[in-house]
């Protein structure tokens, strides 16, 4: 975060607040997001994009109520892809309109409950899906807002793009073969559905913009055929979610006005080109909103040293808190914040208390040599994926998600208790 100082004794303050404090009033391990963060990076995108333009937060990465009032306060809309987070965010006020519905596999009561509550868009994921929202939107009597989700044959991994085999995937429907095509045929002949756009999702921790531009190119592509086809320019393009944050130093991420720029060339040059009118667009950013945004404090509970080796330091989460390094390999950084040292610094490599040797959090970070039980460390970048993808393994708690806002701390989700979880065990 912009706010984090080092007190005069060493300790770490984050928007004025020690560190130490913190884990004292809030325990650990704990999540601490700096509300101001988000809202600055929220109003980049909002105003990076403009006006013409729709910025659909992805819930996903992390969504409580809390966050649903800043998006909607800062006049984001936001993309769910369950009947939870779209319960989740009717119940904080977000108005029905600026949700936008997603998922490969949506249960009709899921379908029904976002057509009932009238939902800006549902983005269709599949064949079988088309005809179903068209019975549920008729059923109801309503004509639901759609989108067709394609493939188009990009898939974007952080620094690099591969433009082969990446119709081998469960979600969208495949621009190869004509069948995004058929689809739109399908869609534009059912009652219950208004067919408004496209939408292309290729990846996500992107850094090249290659990828989006490649994607842009075919979508616009695709509106040329329907256009040619049926005679009407479908007014909006949505190109998914996906810009990269750094988690390391080594990461030089993209800004979202260098996406905006980029993605608005593209599409304005390809539809110029066509004679198409320039179609409304939105973006679903998730992890470049709320991922900065937040890091992970925690307790050192043992220290192992394998002399030439490295250093396992223990702390009091670990898998459950954070699944992306032993999921994805992820890398992070740390930092000791409750001291500063003079001691060597030693390969180290920070790991959790779960019961598994790939209960990692941080695989290589230099620590002091003197890091003991009762240090406190921090890992930043820890806002997205991570609370979202907290499991109860080993019957962990779920920490608690605490927002900071002008020196002041609030939970915004509570730590999960033992009568939590004995609450769900009714045997
Ligand atoms: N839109 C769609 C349709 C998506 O599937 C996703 C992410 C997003 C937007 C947001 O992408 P973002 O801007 O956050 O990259 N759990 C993984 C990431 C999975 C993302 C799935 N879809 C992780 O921890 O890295």
């Amino acid at each position: 975060s912009r706010t984090v100082r080092r007190n005069a004794d060493g300790a770490v303050t984050v928007g004025g607040l020690d560190v130490r404090a913190l884990a004292e009033e809030f325990g650990t391990p704990a999540y601490f997001l700096d509300e101001e963060d988000f809202r600055a990076r929220s109003r980049a995108w909002r105003d990076a994009f403009g006006p013409d333009a729709d910025v659909f937060y992805a819930g996903k990465a992390f969504l409580s109520r809390a966050v649903v009032r800043w998006l909607h306060e800062e006049g984001l809309n936001l993309d769910v892809c369950s009947g939870g987070e779209l319960a989740t965010a009717l119940s904080a006020g977000m108005p029905a309109e600026r949700i936008a519905l997603h998922g490969n596999n949506k249960s009709t009561e899921e379908i029904t409950r976002a057509v009932e509550a009238g939902v800006g868009r549902i983005v269709l994921d599949s064949f079988q899906e088309i005809v179903r929202v068209a019975h549920i939107a008729e059923k109801l009597g309503k004509r639901q807002r759609v989108q067709i989700r394609v493939t188009v044959g990009v898939e974007a991994h952080t620094h690099e793009f591969i433009a082969t085999a990446h119709e081998d995937q469960k979600f969208g429907i495949a621009l190869a073969g004509g069948q995004a095509a058929e689809a739109v045929r399908r869609a534009l002949k059912l009652d219950g559905l208004e067919l408004i756009g496209i939408h292309s999702h290729i990846g996500s921790q992107i850094f090249d913009m290659a990828g989006f531009e490649v994607s842009a190119r075919r979508v616009v592509q695709l509106l040329t055929e329907v256009r040619d086809e049926h005679g009407i320019e479908l007014p909006e393009i949505d190109l998914g979610g996906g810009l990269g944050i750094a988690y390391t130093s080594e990461d030089d991420p993209r800004e979202p006005h260098e996406i905006a720029k980029a993605l608005n060339e593209i599409v304005t040059k390809e539809c110029e080109a066509a004679g198409l009118a320039v179609p409304r667009l939105s973006v679903e950013p998730g992890r470049a909103i709320v991922g900065p945004t937040a890091f992970t404090l925690y307790e050192v509970g043992t220290v192992k040293e394998l002399e030439g080796l490295r250093t396992y330091v223990s702390v009091d989460g670990g898998m459950s808190d954070n699944i992306r390094t032993a999921l994805y390999d992820a890398e992070y950084s740390v930092a000791l914040v409750s001291r500063t040292s003079d001691a060597e610094p030693m390969l180290s490599r920070v790991v959790g208390k779960h019961c598994e040797s790939g209960d990692i959090v941080v695989r290589d970070a230099f620590l002091p040599a003197d890091v003991a039980p009762g240090d406190l460390l921090a890992v930043p970048a820890t806002g997205a994926y991570c609370r979202s993808m907290a499991s109860n393994y080993n019957h962990a708690l779920r920490p608690p998600v605490v927002a900071v806002k002008d020196g002041a701390a609030r939970v915004i989700v509570r730590r999960e208790t033992e009568e939590d979880l004995l609450r769900l065990d009714v045997g």
